[in-house]
């Protein structure tokens, strides 16, 4: 199994987004997790289409968007226009979760759904059919920088098992204080993408931060 990093721009200086850009791929890194925050679903607002797809345009490494918004089939098709690559709603935020997955992957992204800590993961139960991707937050969404929450490691070992379970396809990312010390036991509970805002860009040196977080995630690579 193979893990891929995913900086999250969210702890970038936001002023200097194509900087932050150049240190992911001189990184390494294999996706660019963008958070969008409407300050409804979540008490923050960050960027919205058309900032996601000047990103698109400074970068080569596929978009992983992680819409924190409510009613997102409203504005779905915006980020797909935008260029997201993976786009994921979260399932409390929408009454119809197949159909925001089916309008993601219509529009020729990846389809993902995000569960918040309270939510348990049973709710994805009747979508792991139509998923590529389950985003497990390991803290409340909002911010950067928050205390990982242990309990996500069972949620991700969960997660893997119900998705094997329902012979679905997708995979596991887990999103929220995450760094160098939890990387091994999320990798060994069976999170394939590792999304990190403070531990890279909150360091002084935010390339070599992508190699440690790697070099510690491959010591939870199950062979
Ligand atoms: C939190 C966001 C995360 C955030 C993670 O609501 O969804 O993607 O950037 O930041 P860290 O890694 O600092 O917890
Ligand atoms: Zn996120």
């Amino acid at each position: 199994m193979s893990v891929r990093i995913a900086p999250s721009l969210l702890s970038a200086d936001f002023a200097r987004l194509a900087d932050a850009l150049a240190m992911a791929e001189e990184g390494g890194a294999d996706l660019v997790h963008v958070d969008v925050m409407d300050g409804h679903f979540v008490p923050n607002l960050t960027i919205g289409p058309p900032v996601v797809k000047a990103v698109r345009r400074a970068t080569r490494l596929p978009l992983d968007v992680h819409l924190m918004i409510e009613k997102p089939e409203e504005t779905l098709e915006r980020y797909l226009d935008a260029g997201g690559d993976w786009i994921s709603v979260h399932v409390e935020a929408t009454r119809h979760l197949q159909r925001c997955l089916e309008t993601i992957r219509r529009g020729g992204a990846k389809a993902g759904a995000a569960i918040n800590p309270g939510t348990p993961v049973g709710a994805l139960a009747a979508a792991w059919g139509d998923l590529d991707l389950a985003l497990i937050m390991s803290v409340n969404p909002g911010f950067g920088g928050q205390a990982f929450l242990r309990g996500s490691v069972a949620r991700v070992r969960r997660a893997r098992a119900a998705a094997a379970e329902a012979g679905g396809m997708a995979v596991i990312e887990v999103d929220g204080g995450v760094d160098a010390g939890n990387a091994a036991e999320l990798v060994e509970a069976g999170a394939e993408i590792l999304v990190a805002g403070t531990a890279i860009y909150g360091q002084g040196d935010p390339v070599s931060a992508i190699e440690k977080l790697r070099a510690a995630a491959r010591g939870g690579v199950r062979v």
